[in-house]
């Protein structure tokens, strides 16, 4: 899939994951339940910069990729090579080919986190210079070690190197096209043995990578301190008239009226809706789906809460719980509680211990309790990285 974006996104995957061992290439690996490369795309995917992401694999890994990528769409997969710089080698030619990007972040698999403000600082350093590297401070005392310990190196001006690593397409492919000096652990190495300007940019710890096999419990435990819970509300209120269907949570209840508005006016998959978008700060159920819009007149208010699961999902966040509460005189919402919360968990992709369905009356009084309308209230507790 290409987007209008003039910047390319190479991913290199063709590893086999020795050092960390295991039954599968670590790239394939889950963490938080989702493989580490598909990690990896996620995070390229948050940059609207990024106009395809290509993805470099070794023979034989096609079935592999595609199920670690579930519905995600890349640009393009691309066979590699045997040595790191051969398969971004083989990726750099691929997108040249293609004649479309000038600028390329080049990144590896093995490292599934990537914060958009390192994306942010790579692609701003990229307008001055030819490339551009995030880098870490040394924190630990460096010394030559030969089973004795060998004299100290200065750390001073010395920094740890990882990826993605930015630079303009021309110069990148002209790097490797002309570097003769053996194994390279990364590329910017070549861009600047062919002299090209890498400027440096601040690197983030979780973009550490995973190359042992502990790397992922610690890989998990960065995410996991990554995250904080979130938590939004919704309400709203629908009037209840003669000759509508009454749909709540999903669940078309018998009634002898039904509610009237926007889509199929589910009251409660409204305020769950605005619950999920608040927890994401992501506007409310109206600035995504305008009640003057006519495509969304009479539309299942299901496909409203897929759209926000996807939305948190996109920014890698988790929904861990709901709670809704239904206000109405009538009808009784006790014989559809099981109902509901099979159809609010199987719309959310979470389980029915994750979500709450209560009922209340306003004891006749106001608009619920004359039976003009029914309200929702809906609390939405999510997991996701500091905004
Ligand atoms: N890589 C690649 N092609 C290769 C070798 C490595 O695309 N021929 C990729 C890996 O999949 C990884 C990244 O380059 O995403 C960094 O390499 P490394 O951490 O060394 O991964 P592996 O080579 O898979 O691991 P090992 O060296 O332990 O076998
Ligand atoms: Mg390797």
């Amino acid at each position: 899939m290409i987007m209008k974006g003039t910047i390319a996104a190479l991913i290199v995957a063709a590893g086999k994951g020795e050092r960390t061992g295991g039954f599968i290439p670590k790239q394939y690996t889950k963490i938080a339940g989702k493989a580490l490369v598909a990690h990896g795309v996620d995070g390229l995917s948050s940059c609207p910069e990024i106009g395809g992401i290509f993805i470099v694999i070794a023979d034989g890994q096609q079935d592999i990729l595609a199920e670690a990528l579930g519905d995600r769409m890349v640009a393009a997969v691309i066979p590699g090579g045997a040595l790191r710089q051969d398969s971004v080698r083989a990726g750099l030619e691929w997108i040249a080919n293609m004649q479309i990007f000038d600028s390329v972040l080049i990144h590896d698999a093995a490292r599934p986190f990537l914060p958009k403000a390192v994306l942010d600082r790579l692609i701003s350093a990229l307008k001055l210079h030819d490339g551009a590297v995030p880098v870490l401070p040394i924190v630990d005392t460096l010394a030559h070690d030969d089973g004795r310990l060998g004299a100290t190196v200065d750390r001073q001006g010395l920094s740890r190197v990882q990826t993605p690593q930015a630079f303009r397409l021309d110069a990148i492919l002209t790097s490797h096209r002309l570097w003769q000096n053996g194994v390279a652990t990364d590329d910017a190495q070549m861009a600047r043995a062919a002299g090209f300007d890498i400027a440096t940019v601040e690197g983030d710890p979780m973009l550490e990578k995973i190359t042992h096999a502990p790397d992922f419990a610690a890989a998990e435990a960065r995410l996991a301190a990554s995250f904080v819970s979130r938590t939004g509300m919704g309400f709203d209120v629908h009037r209840l008239e003669a000759g509508e269907e009454l749909w709540l949570c999903g669940v078309k209840v018998p009634h002898d009226m039904g509610l009237a508005g926007h889509s199929d006016a589910d009251v409660a998959l409204h305020a769950l809706v605005d619950a999920v978008l608040g927890a994401i700060a992501q506007g409310d159920i109206g600035s995504h789906f305008p009640p003057s819009d006519p495509q969304w007149r009479g539309a299942p208010s299901s496909r409203f809460v897929e759209y926000a699961r996807d939305l948190v999902a996109t920014i890698g966040g988790v929904i861990d719980h709901v709670d809704i509460t239904l206000i109405c005189e009538a009808p009784k919402i006790a014989p559809h509680r099981d109902a509901m919360r099979r159809r609010v968990a199987a719309l959310l992709g979470i389980t029915e211990g994750s979500v709450s369905i209560k009922a209340t009356t306003t004891e006749r009084l106001g608009l619920t309790g004359r039976g003009e309308g029914i309200a929702a209230q809906a609390v939405a507790t999510v997991r996701a990285r500091k905004a």
